[in-house]
């Protein structure tokens, strides 16, 4: 029986070389794969209540959309800067290919609400560290972050650990 990761394509030096990209479209594109995706994120979190579901632009919102009308929770994007109509608060980070700054609406979450961070892969834990720093702003309390990958080399996990989360991934 295929497993999530067996969905996942890489495509060697994209988009530069020495990157191997885990393409996670195959995984998304597959209705058996999507769900199994979606319901193997969500099984550490099983009986926990969640408001809000908190994903990282662009490929995080594939994966949040779903989980968060699983969890019957709202859904709050993270976008990538200057796509944000209202106010926003902001955070700088590095990518494992270029820098970036991230937004959230300054009132997307309310202090004290409970909060799942998804995406859908774990590099260097720059962006995910930036989102984090945004729920926080907002006074969010992060329960977990998911991601289908974690590219272990990177040290992501570790990175986000450090900052006291806990980290969930499908594959690695
Ligand atoms: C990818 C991926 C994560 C991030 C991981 O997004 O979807 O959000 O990189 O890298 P990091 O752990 O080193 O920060 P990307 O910025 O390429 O944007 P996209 O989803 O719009 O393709
Ligand atoms: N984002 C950062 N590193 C990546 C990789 N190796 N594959 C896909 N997305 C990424």
């Amino acid at each position: 029986m295929k497993t999530v990761r067996d969905y996942i394509r890489t495509i060697p030096d994209f988009p530069e070389k020495g990157v191997m990209f885990r393409d996670v479209t195959t995984l998304f594109g597959n209705a058996r794969g999507f769900r199994m995706a979606v319901d193997q994120l969500l099984h550490p979190y099983a009986g926990l209540r969640f408001d809000k579901v908190v994903a990282l632009d662009a490929r995080g919102f594939i994966l949040g959309g779903a989980v968060a009308h699983q969890l019957s929770a709202g859904f709050v994007p993270i976008r990538k800067k200057g796509k944000l109509p209202f106010a926003t608060l902001e955070e700088e980070y590095q990518l494992e290919y270029g820098q970036a700054v991230v937004e959230i609406h300054e009132d997307a979450i309310e202090p004290g609400e409970k909060v799942l961070l998804v995406d859908d892969l774990l590099a260097t834990g720059g962006t995910a560290a930036a989102g984090i720093r945004l729920i926080e702003r907002l006074g969010g309390e992060i329960i977990g972050c998911a991601f289908i990958i974690d590219l272990p080399d990177l040290g992501g996990r570790a990175r986000l650990e450090e900052l006291g989360m806990s980290v969930h991934a499908l594959c690695s």
